[in-house]
């Protein structure tokens, strides 16, 4: 699905001319066109503009701006306007405001200040995108719709009433007997055991650790009433205007709401995106949510709508972006797959909460560094209609789960985690600084066309999904599975009889127990209980704490992950395993625990742990033969070395294109259709070799040698 009639790349941000006076409305339009956009997304927080008094509504200046876009031959994204609710609806309809986990009723005076479950807010957010259907139907300048902004970003969860009796019903539907419902969450532990479903709080603040299953239950139904405030509003667009395509702007790796459900219901995936230019892993961040968002919907291009040119407004300090980082990461994005580069603004604002986000003009107009970055990204954008509908061709994939991310940070322990895909986004950084194309797909999503399947940290056990992944294994893929996986059922209840679970035949192998180390010394030095006096603790001073350190040594014994550390390095270096360690038996022996316990032929012990930890002589990662492929997996969380030796070798077994791994330092390749992108992260100039076709960014011809100057790119049409 291309979004501009042009078929060219969507180039703008979001536009709220509502701010400013009609003097400078003029300007943005010339300011627009020299510029090269083609795409405004309009009235995202307007509400109070286009609806001053409840069902009053007031489009005539909207329609205004829409002709303009038109005769300036701009596109218009338009918004539902529903984000930020006006103040009449918090007057008249106290109850629409959100509630917080203390039970606090949120105010006005920001954005976002709606209950998911409020009726007022859904039937006044469904009747004005009807209106705004009805009314802009036919205006020539209208190519997408997009509804509300960053649904959840501030209020994932709301705590009052009129939700706890939703929830209330929403298990009825889930559990349809409340036996099943105590059993699910394990609810005679502590005495929580209901009789009914009327009974049920939502999660509010509670003397202690809460019963995390009800939470993670709690997170779930959030997440299905905000997706019905978006369904609500999408069916009123479809039934007006059922041939322009209907989006949202998602938020990357956001756990909150389930992407991979929602994606579904929207016809083009949107993003929003914002790395810290402080940080040397925003260059992956860049390229994992691209990643991301591309594989949502199989491989559909998808539109940035939201970056920064310069630096946000909201961090303690605001990095500011290298000269040349804006348009760098922005074709990075257009190289992993979006068809459009959108800014969050259009013009930097006069005054409110945002004031000193930057815009494509910022405070100081065109005197600003901004606007050549601006102009000059807006021309190379103009030369990349070739890369538009483009797909990326992928042989990895890694797997991501929100429910797993979820399960995992609300469970508590083994050991605290973020609601995020950490270990996948480490996993797939490995395998793009050597420039492996990756998918990053979900446990419903086809295995097949994958020779490598990586699939970190799925804490939840899918007997479904385990099934197919043997089938790929068979069918010749190499599955590598990383711990702690299979941990827990769908609702939080632990696997027994050894974690993997459904995952333990594919693999081989069973976990009985996880050793996780804590290496918060520095915290511990406070305590007396850490103190040691030499002189005099006789029986102290003799104890050891192994465990207090953030890795877990390993010994390698697989000649081809020895052949593949020595790639890495010279000497070789040795890989360690992190905090995450554990007790892993063959399944077939695993009856009883002896120590040491040994695995059986059918699997290869690749590393082990080494003899400091109690662990020591257990196996850290293990391989086992499955028909045409095999199963890996991994014991620990795994190191940055010990990641990319192992994907060397899962690389080298599975035939993926390792060609571009060993370019200069800095060079990213990406391919997407018929372009290939070499992006310069690194702040020399690059000489490239064996170059030979169009660039479209500079327009010439490159003829087998390339020099790709400091944080910029080269986007070659092969000639072929
Ligand atoms: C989000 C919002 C925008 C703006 C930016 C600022 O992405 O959607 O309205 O607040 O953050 O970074
Ligand atoms: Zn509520």
């Amino acid at each position: 699905m291309t979004i501009l009639p042009t078929r060219d790349v969507c180039y703008g941000g979001d536009w709220n001319p509502d701010q400013w006076p009609a003097q400078t409305v003029a300007e943005d339009i010339e300011l627009m066109k020299e510029a090269g956009v083609n795409l405004v997304s309009l009235a995202i927080f307007s509400w109070a503009k286009l609806e001053p008094k409840p069902g009053e509504y007031d489009f005539a200046w909207l329609r205004d701006i829409m002709d303009r876009c038109h005769e300036a031959g701009i596109f218009v994204d338009l918004a539902t306007g529903t984000a930020a609710p006006p103040v009449w609806m918090a007057r008249n309809n106290p109850e629409s405001l959100p509630v917080n986990k203390d039970g606090v009723r949120l105010g006005f005076g920001s954005r976002q200040q709606y209950c998911p479950s409020s009726r007022e807010y859904r039937s006044r957010s469904k009747a004005l995108a009807r209106a705004l259907a009805e009314e802009f139907k036919d205006h020539p300048a209208l190519v997408m719709w997009h509804v509300n902004n960053e649904y959840a970003c501030h209020v994932p969860h709301c705590y009052c009433d009129v939700c706890e009796a939703d929830f209330q019903d929403w298990l009825r539907d889930k559990y349809g007997d409340i036996s099943a419902l105590n059993d699910a969450w394990n609810t005679h532990f502590w005495a929580q055991v209901y009789s009914d479903f009327d009974q049920i709080y939502v999660p509010r603040t509670m003397p202690t650790i809460p019963n995390s299953a009800q939470v993670l239950d709690f997170w779930r139904f959030s997440d299905s009433q905000i997706l019905k405030l978006y369904l609500g509003e999408a069916e009123q667009l479809r039934e007006v205007t059922p041939g322009i395509p209907v989006t949202t702007n998602f938020m990357g790796e956001f756990t909150y709401l389930d992407y991979r459900e929602w994606a579904k219901h929207v016809d083009v995936v949107s993003d929003d995106s914002y790395p810290d230019p402080a940080l040397p892993g925003a260059a992956h961040e860049v390229a994992f949510n691209a990643d991301l968002m591309r594989g949502l919907k199989g491989g559909q291009p998808f539109v940035l709508m939201e970056q920064v040119t310069s630096a946000v407004q909201w961090r303690p300090q605001n990095t500011v972006k290298r000269p040349g980082q804006f348009e760098l990461w922005s074709l990075s994005r257009v190289a992993h797959g979006a068809d459009g580069v959108m800014q969050f603004q259009w013009r930097q604002s006069p005054g409110g909460a945002e004031m000193f986000h930057g815009g494509m003009v910022h405070h100081s107009g065109k005197k600003s560094r901004w606007w050549s970055e601006v102009v000059k990204l807006g021309g190379s954008l103009s030369n990349l209609a070739p890369v538009v509908g483009g797909r990326v061709d992928a042989k990895v994939a890694v797997v991501v789960d929100t429910d797993s991310a979820r399960a995992r940070h609300l469970s508590c322990g083994p050991n605290e985690a973020p609601a995020l895909f950490s270990a996948a986004r480490a996993w797939h950084r490995s395998l793009w600084e050597k420039n492996i194309a990756t998918d990053i797909i979900g446990v419903e999503d086809d295995l097949a066309g994958y020779s490598v399947i990586v699939v970190p940290e799925l804490f939840i056990d899918y007997p479904k999904f385990a099934a197919r992944l043997q089938v790929a294994a068979e069918n010749g893929a190499h599955v590598l599975v990383t711990a702690p996986s299979g941990v827990v059922n769908p609702t939080l209840r632990a696997v027994l009889g050894g974690y993997l679970g459904s995952l333990s035949d594919l693999l081989g192998v069973v976990v009985t127990d996880y050793a996780v180390h804590s290496p918060d010394a520095a915290k511990w030095a406070q305590s007396d209980l850490w103190m040691v006096d030499p002189r005099v603790d006789r029986i102290t001073r003799a104890v050891e704490t192994p465990g207090v350190v953030d890795y877990h040594d390993l010994e390698v014994r697989s000649a081809a992950l020895v052949r593949a550390l020595e790639q890495v390095g010279s000497p070789r270096p040795a890989p360690r395993g992190g905090v995450w360690g554990e007790y892993v038996m063959a399944t077939k022996e695993a009856d009883q625990f002896t120590d040491p316990m040994w695995l059986n032929d059918e699997v290869e012990v690749v590393a082990q742990f080494a003899p400091e930890s109690d662990l020591g002589g257990w196996p850290a990662i293990t391989k086992r033969k499955v028909g045409k492929g095999a199963a890996w997996y991994v014991a620990t969380d795994l190191d940055a070395v010990g990641r990319d030796a192992l994907v060397r070798v899962l690389a080298a077994y599975g035939r993926v294109d390792m060609s571009a791994s060993n370019l200069p330092d800095g060079i990213e390749v990406v391919k997407r259709g018929v372009v290939t992108f070499y992006l310069n992260h690194s702040d020399r100039a690059v000489q490239l070799a064996g170059v030979t076709g169009f660039d479209l960014l500079s327009q010439a011809e490159a003829t087998g040698h390339a020099v790709v100057a400091p944080r910029s790119a080269m986007a070659i049409v092969s000639r072929e």
